[in-house]
């Protein structure tokens, strides 16, 4: 049957506030709740051994795939290159003998994505599908696949899939660090509850939009915006960016929020917002303290931070957006919903196409 909008304007709004389903649906899948365990899906590779991985994939589905690099070093401590599908094969990338990839996308039919799989594979390595669509051609010839359990995603950005994929990378990595000895049950224990808390975060954070709203309605009139994040939370800063871009057709930009000062300092401008990821946690100061930084030279600093967080970022900053407290590990995944959020009011405020922006696709089938 044809999905409709529901009660919804838009097919984006509507896949925003599936984000609590999907992703419950989707830890569900991969979580053992009564053991607090990571449930590896069957995989084409042993995990405990592998000497690398090869993250690739494109659009929104490679910053996911970016937060997943982080994990599995941190986590799972396996050492992991990645890069964008359509740059992989002119790296001539150097892989392991007994290596695998894993490939992350939403509709299982980028060409660049697939021909990235076809080279990795003919290299020798196993290749795992973090997919959305079952049945579709990554699916099919990946030598094993992981679902998303986002359902039909309609709108062009992607939205309820990208934090679908960060849950499956989250719990792979989980899962890979204990067959490695490198997790202990214990820490297992705890990001896993860490994980199964997200969903009712988000349903909270959903509830809660009008400060997203207020936010929307400043970003509307910048020029240009500037998206800081540091560690897992910089690949979000860059889906921050590219989410305003392609909805609101504001330029924007993400970036490390330590390398603010090798560059993007000299744009600070009242007419360019400086929008930062800063939750509470080990990287809490130094980002604090690169934002207090751009605000001494006139930057308007508007932050997602929590309630531990957000004191000390008031005494600066011009709006602060204070979002649940989670353990540092999800904190990609909370952080993704408002980015996406700010970028949907955004483009309802400018009347642009949201559900299809110009020149834009759902599935780019061209390389
Ligand atoms: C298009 C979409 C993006 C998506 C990218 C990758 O550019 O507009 O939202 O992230 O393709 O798509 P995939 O289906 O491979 O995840």
């Amino acid at each position: 049957a044809a999905v409709g909008k529901g009660n919804y304007r838009h097919f984006m709004e509507k896949e925003l506030h599936e984000h609590p389903v999907v992703l419950g649906d989707t830890l569900r899948q991969y979580i053992d709740p009564s053991s607090r365990a990571a449930v590896l899906p069957e995989l084409p590779f042993d995990p405990a051994v592998v000497p690398r991985l090869t993250l690739s994939a494109c659009g929104s589905a490679y910053l996911a795939a970016q937060v997943g690099r982080y994990w599995f070093e941190q986590i799972a401590r396996i050492p992991v290159d990645s890069d964008i599908a359509s740059e992989l094969r002119y790296r001539e990338p150097v892989v392991p003998k007994g290596g695998a990839a894993v490939m992350v996308s939403q509709s299982g039919e980028t060409a660049d994505t697939l021909a990235a799989l076809r080279l990795l594979k003919q290299l020798g390595q196993k290749v795992l599908s973090v997919v959305n669509v079952d049945e579709s051609s990554m699916a099919r010839e990946s030598d094993g696949k992981v679902l998303t359990v986002a359902g039909p995603e309609i709108g062009v950005a992607s939205t309820k899939a990208f934090t679908a994929q960060l849950a499956v990378l989250a719990c792979l990595a989980l899962g890979f660090g204990r067959a490695r000895g490198v997790l202990s049950a214990e820490d297992e224990a705890r990001l896993t509850a860490a994980l199964l808390e997200v969903p009712a975060h988000a349903a909270a954070l959903l509830e809660n939009g009008e400060d997203i709203q207020d936010l929307a309605r400043e970003v509307v009139q910048a020029r240009d915006v500037l998206f800081l994040g540091r560690g897992s939370l910089y690949p979000i800063a860059l889906e921050g960016a590219l989410k305003l871009k392609e909805l609101s057709y504001i330029h924007a930009e993400g970036y490390a929020a330590g390398e603010m000062k090798h560059g993007p300092i000299a744009l600070i401008d009242p007419a360019v917002p400086v929008i930062a990821l800063c939750p509470s946690g080990p990287l809490f100061e130094k980002t604090a303290s690169n934002l207090q930084e751009a605000a001494a030279r006139g930057g308007r600093i508007m932050v997602f931070t929590d309630a531990i967080g957000a004191p000390s970022l008031r005494r600066f900053a011009e709006r602060v957006v204070v979002l649940p407290t989670v353990d540092p590990f999800v904190a990609p995944i909370l952080h993704a919903i408002p980015v996406q959020l700010l970028a949907y009011h955004v483009a309802v405020l400018k009347g642009t196409d949201v559900d299809q922006p110009r020149n834009l696709a759902k599935a780019v089938t061209v390389e």
